[in-house]
C-alpha cells in the first residue's frame, strides 16, 4: 500500500516494468513502423555495424558521442545529415548555416536565452496559466487529455522565444500540428535525405503556416526575442524565416513527447507513488523520463572524411545513424532512484556542436508538469490514451488522465 495514498493501486515492480515497456513500444511502431524495426535490429547489431541500405549504425553511448563531438569527420551537410533536409527547403545560406562558422555566432548570441534561469522564466510565463488551470481541472475531479494540452503549451513556448505573437489556444495547436506535419515529412529519410520535389512543394506550404508571424516578429521584436535579435545582428529575413522553423520543429514535438511518455511512465510503472512520498525524487524522474523516451531516437550524419569508430573505418560520403534510444535504454528500464548513468551522459539531448539548445527548457518544462499532477498529493489515473500515427517523434495523440480519488 501506498503510505500516501491508501487506496491507490500500486502495480507490482515487473507488472509495472512490462506494462510500461508494451505501452513504449505500442507508441514508437505507430508513430513510425521503419524507425520500430531499426531500433529493434539496433538492439542486436553490437556497438557498431554497417547495414544494407541504412548506412553505419552506432548503439554504442559513448562512440555516438564520439561521432557528434568530431565535427572534421562527421557533417549535419550532406546525405545523412538533418543539414541536408533544411538546405532543400531553405536554400544553401540555412544549409551552410549548419557547418558554418554563422551557427557558433548564433549560438553564442542566443545563450542567455536558454539559460536555466531564462528557461524557468519563460515556462512560468508561457506554460504557468496552462498548469493553474490543470491543477484546478484535476481536483475538481475532471478529466483532462495531455496530449493536447502539452501540444498547446509547447507552441506557446516556442512562440514566446520567438517573440511571435499567438491570438489563441487554437493558433498554438495549429503552429504544433503544421510543425508536426511538416517533420512527418521527413519520415522515411533512414535510407535517403534526398527529398521529392512533391514532397519540398508540401513542406514549403507547411512552412508558410508556421511563419505567419516571422515577419512581423522580425520587423518589431526587441533584444530578448530570437527574431529581434535575428534582425539587431543583420541576418536576413529569409535565414531568419529558415531558424523560426528549426525551432518550431525542434521545440515543440520532442518536448511533448517526453512530457506525456513520462506522465505515462510513471503511471505504468506505479512509480508515482514513490514520488508521491518523497519529491526529492523528481530531478530523477525528470532524467529517467527523458533517458527512456528519448523524443529524438535517431540522430544522422553525413561521413565527410574517412574515420576509424570502434575499431571499423567509416568511409568519406557514406552516412552514420546514432541509435540513441537504444544507447540511452541500454542502462536499463525507468527508475526514479536510478543515479547518473556516466557512458549516457545526456545523449538524449545529442552531444558536439548541435547540442541541445533548449535542454533546459525541456527540463523545466518536465519538472512543471511533474510538480502540478503531484501538487494535491493524489495519484493519477490514466483513463484512456492513444499513440499518434506516422509522426516523426513517436508520442501519444491523447493521454486522458483524471486524479485517481474522483
Ligand atoms: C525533450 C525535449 C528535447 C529533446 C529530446 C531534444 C533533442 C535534441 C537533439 C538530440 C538535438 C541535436 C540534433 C543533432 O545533433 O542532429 C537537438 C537540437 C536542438 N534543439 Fe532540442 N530537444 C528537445 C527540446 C528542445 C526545446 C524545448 C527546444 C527549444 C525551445 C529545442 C531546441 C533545439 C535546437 C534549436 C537545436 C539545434 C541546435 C543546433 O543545431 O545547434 N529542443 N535537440
Amino acid at each position: 500500500m501506498n503510505p500516501a495514498h491508501p487506496s491507490a493501486v500500486i502495480p507490482r515492480p515487473a507488472r509495472g516494468r512490462r506494462v510500461a515497456r508494451r505501452h513504449e513500444a505500442r507508441l514508437l511502431r505507430a508513430g513510425n513502423p521503419a524507425l520500430f524495426a531499426l531500433l529493434t535490429i539496433g538492439r542486436l547489431t553490437g556497438p557498431i555495424r554497417r547495414l544494407p541500405k541504412v548506412g553505419w549504425v552506432v548503439t554504442d553511448p559513448v562512440l555516438s558521442r564520439r561521432i557528434l563531438n568530431d565535427a572534421r569527420h562527421f557533417s549535419m551537410l550532406g546525405e545523412g545529415g538533418v543539414g541536408d533536409l533544411w538546405g532543400q527547403l531553405f536554400g544553401p545560406e540555412m544549409a551552410a548555416f549548419f557547418g558554418g562558422s554563422r551557427h557558433a555566432e548564433l549560438r553564442t548570441l542566443g545563450r542567455d536565452l536558454f539559460t536555466e534561469d531564462s528557461a524557468r522564466a519563460l515556462v512560468d510565463r508561457a506554460q504557468g496559466p496552462h498548469h493553474a488551470r490543470l491543477r484546478a481541472r484535476l481536483a475538481a475531479g475532471e478529466t483532462v487529455d495531455l496530449a493536447e494540452l502539452v501540444r498547446t503549451t509547447s507552441a506557446y513556448t516556442v512562440a514566446d522565444l520567438l517573440g511571435i505573437e499567438l491570438a489563441d489556444d487554437a493558433a498554438a495547436r495549429a503552429l504544433f500540428d503544421s510543425a508536426e506535419r511538416l517533420a512527418a515529412l521527413a519520415l522515411g529519410t533512414q535510407t535517403s535525405t534526398a527529398l521529392p520535389a512533391e514532397t519540398i512543394e508540401r513542406a514549403k506550404g507547411l512552412v508558410t503556416e508556421i511563419t505567419g508571424g516571422v515577419a512581423e516578429a522580425y520587423r518589431t521584436g526587441g533584444p530578448d526575442t530570437i527574431l529581434g535579435r535575428c534582425r539587431g545582428v543583420g541576418i536576413s529575413e529569409e535565414l531568419a524565416r529558415g531558424l523560426a522553423t528549426l525551432l518550431a520543429i525542434a521545440g515543440t514535438e520532442t518536448g511533448a513527447s517526453s512530457l506525456t511518455r513520462t506522465v505515462a511512465l510513471l503511471h505504468d510503472t506505479g512509480q508515482q507513488h514513490a514520488l508521491l512520498a518523497d519529491r526529492s525524487l523528481l530531478p530523477g524522474a525528470v532524467r529517467e523520463g527523458l533517458r527512456v523516451t528519448t523524443p529524438a531516437p535517431v540522430i544522422g550524419r553525413h561521413i565527410a572524411a574517412d574515420a576509424e569508430v570502434g575499431g571499423r573505418t567509416l568511409r568519406k560520403d557514406g552516412r552514420v545513424m546514432m541509435l540513441t534510444y537504444v544507447a540511452d535504454n541500454a542502462a536499463g528500464p525507468f527508475d526514479v532512484t536510478r543515479e547518473y548513468v556516466p557512458e549516457t551522459r545526456q545523449l538524449w539531448f545529442g552531444a558536439g556542436r548541435h547540442l541541445c539548445l533548449g535542454a533546459a527548457v525541456a527540463r523545466v518544462q518536465l519538472t512543471r508538469l511533474l510538480e502540478t499532477l503531484l501538487a494535491d498529493g493524489r495519484p493519477w489515473q490514466v483513463v484512456s490514451r492513444q499513440p499518434a500515427r506516422r509522426v516523426l517523434v513517436p508520442t501519444y495523440a491523447s493521454l486522458v488522465v483524471r486524479s485517481a480519488d474522483h
